[in-house]
């Protein structure tokens, strides 16, 4: 099963293909996630696009279709996937046509104020990636991992100036690609403003027996 998650920072695409990945037996690749493993371990790619990341820019689509492709060729990809943002634009979903083009794209539908709470609350592992939020899924003790009891820290892109970026970088260069998946009818939207436990089923919903 390949599946795209779209939607706007925030929207809840990461925290539902946390859940999903071990239901639908299939890796979640999250294109962010990729990066800031990169950032943390110091990495040439770290060092190129750690400023991008803080400021909400996009990384050039040459250097991010080439981590997907490379990450796709992994075993665990031979089954499918569920890739977290990545296409974001045009020219990225252009790209994966070309090597494995999705079977459904999720699109999550949320509005601007919910996003600001949401990312405004979000906190995060720095180790694992596991992420959490101050009200709407806090973990067990204030500001450390349930599992590695390791500080939780606010991700440099969630200020309040880089989320706002994020939003207007979203709108024109990703909201776009709605319409593109949807002439192609393998988009289906589902209401992201509500509990994560709904989300999810909605997802998983709208993705079985593909
Ligand atoms: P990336 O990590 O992909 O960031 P994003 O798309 O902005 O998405 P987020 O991780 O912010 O949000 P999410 O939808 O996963 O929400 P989450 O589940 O965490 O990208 C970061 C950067 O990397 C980009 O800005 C760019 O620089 C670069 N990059 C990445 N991909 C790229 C690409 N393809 N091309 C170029 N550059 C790229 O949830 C958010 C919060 O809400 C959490 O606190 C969570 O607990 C909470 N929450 C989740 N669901 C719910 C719910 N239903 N109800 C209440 N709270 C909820």
């Amino acid at each position: 099963m390949r599946l795209v998650f779209l939607g706007p920072p925030g929207a809840g695409k990461g925290t539902v293909a946390a859940v999903l990945k071990d239901r639908l037996g299939i890796p979640h690749i999250s294109t962010g996630d990729l990066f800031r493993d990169a950032v943390s371990r110091k990495t040439d790619l770290g060092r190129e696009v750690e400023g991008i990341l803080a400021r909400g820019e996009l990384v050039p689509d040459e250097l991010t279709v080439a981590l997907v492709r490379e990450r796709l060729k992994a075993p665990d990809a031979g089954n499918g996937y569920i890739l977290d943002g990545f296409p974001r634009t045009i020219a990225q979903a252009e790209a994966l046509e070309a090597f494995s083009p999705p079977e459904k794209v999720v699109n999550f539908v949320i509005d601007d104020e919910e996003v600001v709470k949401r990312l405004s609350g979000r906190r995060v592992c720095p180790s694992t990636g596991r992420v959490y939020h101050v009200i709407y899924n806090p973990p067990k003790v204030e500001g450390k991992d349930d599992e590695t009891g390791e500080d939780l820290v606010i991700r440099p892109d969630d200020r309040p100036e880089a989320i706002r970026h994020r939003l207007e970088v979203y709108r024109t260069q990703t909201a776009p690609l709605i319409t593109y998946y949807g002439k192609k009818s393998r988009l289906v939207d589902i209401p992201a403003d509500r509990s994560i436990e709904e989300v999810v089923h909605l997802v998983e919903q709208a993705v079985r027996g593909l």
